[in-house]
């Protein structure tokens, strides 16, 4: 289904309903990953939070990570989720577990930066990966590094200021420019012929990224995430509750929230402020 589609569709009477998930990221970054959500599951309800009010994440501990993790999972599960996206490669990598401890009664789906199609990718064994400090250095990134076949080289890159220069919303920014400029030479450098976008903030960047990284193949996850996630919601009964197919909400500002929402997906839809 194209943006232009789903836009006419959160106008019009609400189609017979699907399950309802409840989605978030650290802020904006998540929004990367409705598409194709949306597309994987035409009829769910989806919830989406943006915890602006808190981004970056990728700089913040684990343990506020997984409090700030907590609080909304416990939100969007009052909205009525019935399956819980975690659309956030940092959040995953700090509280996936823990959410699945505290919501054991329901599917948590979390993401990752997607090495192994970047493995199947390359053909001069050099992978770069674009990531937060917080990912990189998580337990859980190092034991999907170490799975990974030892000919394939993985050049690290904690792109620190990324995400935020993303959340200020101009994707044609001085600062994101400058920011990817640098972030990215280093992987030019090093001859990465694919580079994995791991922290979903990043594919708002990809024009900028591929400019500054010519021919380079980039690999994200958000496909990945929503066949993993219709899979589960496939076993879930419909929403009993009459919502309309996308909200949104924010920690930070909701006005940025839905307007980047129909800068960049062409959705129309208001979003609220985070209690
Ligand atoms: N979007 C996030 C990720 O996928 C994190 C960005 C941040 O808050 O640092 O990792």
């Amino acid at each position: 289904m194209d943006a232009r589609g789903y836009t006419a569709a959160a106008m019009n009477p609400a189609p017979p309903a699907g399950c309802c998930i409840g989605v978030f990221d650290s802020g904006v970054g998540g929004l990367s990953v409705l598409p194709a959500l949306r597309a994987a599951l035409p009829d769910a309800r989806l919830l989406y939070v943006a915890d602006s009010g808190h981004a970056p994440y990728g700089e913040r501990t684990e343990a506020y990570i997984v409090e700030r993790s907590q609080h909304i999972a416990g939100f969007l599960r009052a909205q009525g989720a019935q399956l819980l996206v975690v659309a956030c490669n940092t959040a995953t990598a700090a509280a996936v577990e823990a959410l699945r401890q505290a919501h054991g009664d329901i599917p948590v789906v979390g993401i990752e930066p997607g090495l192994k199609p970047a493995v199947a990718l390359t053909r001069h064994g050099r992978v770069g990966v674009m990531a937060t400090s917080g990912t990189l250095s998580s337990r859980k990134f190092q034991r999907l590094l170490l799975a990974q076949p030892p000919q394939v080289s993985f050049h690290l890159q904690a792109c620190t200021g990324l995400a935020l220069a993303i959340e200020r919303g101009d994707l044609r920014s001085a600062e994101l420019q400058a920011v990817v400029q640098r972030h990215c030479a280093p992987l030019r450098e090093a001859g990465c012929d694919v580079v994995v976008l791991g922290c979903t903030h990043y594919p708002f960047a990809a024009p900028l990224i591929r400019e500054a990284l010519p021919g380079v193949m980039l690999v994200d996850t958000a496909e990945a995430v929503a066949r993993q996630t219709a899979r589960l919601a496939a076993r879930l009964p419909p929403s009993t509750l009459d919502l309309p197919p996308l909200q949104l909400w924010s920690s930070g500002d909701p006005a940025q929230l839905s307007a980047f929402t129909l800068r960049w997906l062409e959705w129309d839809v208001e979003a609220a402020a985070l209690p």
